[in-house]
């Protein structure tokens, strides 16, 4: 289980999240919308520990370790991963050398190459993911959507139990939308794994099936829903919930 307890953010000196608590269990979706620069990412972030984020008071904790005391790749090796907004490339390091070394990385041992090339091939191929994938560079060159194409083959690879998925439908079409939704409602599936979704779109929202809904302004967690607070900020946008908020708290 995931839980962040009152927790500060600071990027280049600005506060960005203040006393922002959420508690996501094993085997939840749990997804934050809020206006373009409430904080969305700067969450995702500070959890993974980007060094660009600082935190100031509150702590997360994840299956009962705090990861104030851990490095990012400590925090992956508890099984946390993350797609964000737009996939870095890494040139000169192919997908399936970066996968050989992960997985033999998180299990502390050696991994079979024949094994390893039939598991590729076999998750490239559910994917619909062409096989020379394995063989390019990490994202280098690749469109938008293959780019999210290839981080699915990540996640099927080196199987997560967190996963955060920060507008993981930014840049795709229709059907990759829907390849890449299916393929992670799946995942879910067969692995009980917990997802802090950032979407707003209304197609992923459909497939992923949240547990709560969470709307993020002033900093920090302001309302929680059922799926239906979705369809309701599609109809009254982000205005309304905060003047409802600031009616309420006065
Ligand atoms: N590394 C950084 N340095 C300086 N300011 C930052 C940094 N990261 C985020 N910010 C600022 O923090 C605020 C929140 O940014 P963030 O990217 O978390 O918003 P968001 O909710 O993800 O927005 P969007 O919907 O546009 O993706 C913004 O004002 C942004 O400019
Ligand atoms: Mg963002």
């Amino acid at each position: 289980m995931l839980k962040i307890d009152k927790l500060t953010v600071y990027a280049d000196n600005k506060e960005i999240l203040k006393d922002f608590s959420l508690e996501i269990k094993d085997g939840e979706t749990h997804v934050l919308m809020g206006t373009n620069g409430a904080g969305k990412s700067t969450i995702c972030r500070a959890i993974l520990k980007d060094p660009n984020y600082t935190v100031t008071a509150g702590e997360i904790n994840y299956n009962d370790h705090n990861l104030k005391d851990l490095t990012t790749t400590e925090i992956s090796r508890l099984g946390m991963m993350m797609i964000s907004q737009s996939p870095i490339a890494i040139e000169g390091v192919t997908n399936a050398e970066m996968l050989r070394m992960a997985l033999s990385e998180k299990t502390g041992e050696h991994i079979d190459i024949f094994k390893f090339s039939k598991q590729a091939r076999e998750i490239c191929e559910k994917l619909s993911i062409p096989e020379s994938f394995l063989h390019r560079d990490i994202n280098s060159g690749m469109s938008g959507g293959e780019r999210k194409k290839n981080e699915l083959l990540h996640i099927w690879m080196l199987k997560p139990s967190f996963l955060i998925l920060d507008e993981v439908d930014s840049g795709l079409d229709v059907d990759a939308l829907k390849l890449v939704a299916n393929s992670i409602k799946e995942y879910q599936e067969e692995t009980n794994c917990s997802i802090l979704l950032i979407t707003h779109n209304p197609k992923l929202l459909e497939i992923l099936k949240p547990t709560y809904i969470h709307i993020l302004a002033d900093k920090k967690i302001v309302k929680t829903g059922d799926a239906s607070l979705a369809s309701e900020i599609e109809k009254y946008g982000f205005k309304e919930f905060l003047d409802e908020n600031d009616i309420e708290r006065n």
